[in-house]
């Protein structure tokens, strides 16, 4: 799958899975700005980077997202995958933390998307990261689900705004991904059973190819073996 002239902006990517997923559109052929709210690290894989950057703030967003434009001399391409997890049952939990989730996994994504928006030429792409676990949430998952599920309806609305253009716009619904945080958090798992923020990569990469111009508003499981 060739990413070959394709300028793409990647959030969240100093993360597991922005950082596979740099790394594979790289090797795919394209030009890559790696925007984070976490310091740039030393080695970037050869992506533009832009760190320190809070993308749920509209303005810091605009500037970030501007700035990568210009670094790149175009922008084809905006995969948002800024994001946090908490696990939380309302008893024991507080209200801010549906606060903190929306704003981490859906404001950053509307607001990062309202930038590209001004750049993005017909044709262009746009991947967003929902979860499988907001399809039907369970005991302590309500501030995330409800925030992913927001990021999956983001992704449904937008397809449709922007299908006039051939914008396509689609979310990846990962399950539990095998991460580093999560193996030391689940230390007798079966890690096997995991999608690898690699194989993420992949559907992502097809998503942005000239080969996916039909898939729009798609809300897609990957799920590994889980
Ligand atoms: N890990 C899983 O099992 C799993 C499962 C399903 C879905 N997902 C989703 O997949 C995505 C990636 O997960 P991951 O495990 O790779 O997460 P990760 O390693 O924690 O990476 C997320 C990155 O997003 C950055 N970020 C957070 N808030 C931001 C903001 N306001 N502005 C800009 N950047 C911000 C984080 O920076 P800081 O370090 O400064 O916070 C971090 O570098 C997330 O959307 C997550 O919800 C993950």
């Amino acid at each position: 799958m060739s990413l070959a002239g394709k300028r793409v902006a990647v959030t969240g990517a100093f993360g597991s899975l922005g950082a596979a997923v740099v790394q594979a559109a790289l090797a795919a052929g394209a030009k890559v700005a790696a925007v984070d709210r976490a310091d740039a690290p030393a080695d970037a894989h050869g992506a533009l980077a832009f760190g320190g950057v809070d993308l749920a703030d509209t303005v810091q967003a605009k500037a970030a997202i501007d700035a990568a434009t210009k670094a790149l001399g175009g922008l084809d391409a905006l995969v948002n995958i800024a994001g946090t997890f908490r696990f939380e049952t309302l008893a024991d939990g507080s209200a801010d933390t549906w606060d903190l989730l929306y704003r981490v996994n859906l404001r950053t994504a509307v607001a990062a998307s309202k930038a590209a928006l001004a750049h993005l030429p017909d044709g262009g792409r746009i991947v967003n990261i929902g979860a499988a676990a907001a399809l039907k949430a369970g005991a302590g998952m309500g501030a995330y689900t409800a925030s992913k599920s927001g990021v999956m309806r983001f992704t449904e609305a937008l397809a449709e705004e922007l299908k006039p253009r051939g914008i396509t716009v689609n979310a990846l619904l990962p399950s539990i991904i095998d991460t580093p945080p999560n193996r030391r958090d689940m230390p007798k798992a079966d890690f096997s059973k995991w999608v690898t923020p690699a194989q993420l990569a992949n559907v992502i990469v097809f998503l942005l190819s000239d080969q996916a111009s039909a898939i729009t508003g798609a809300l897609i499981p990957v799920t590994g073996r889980v």
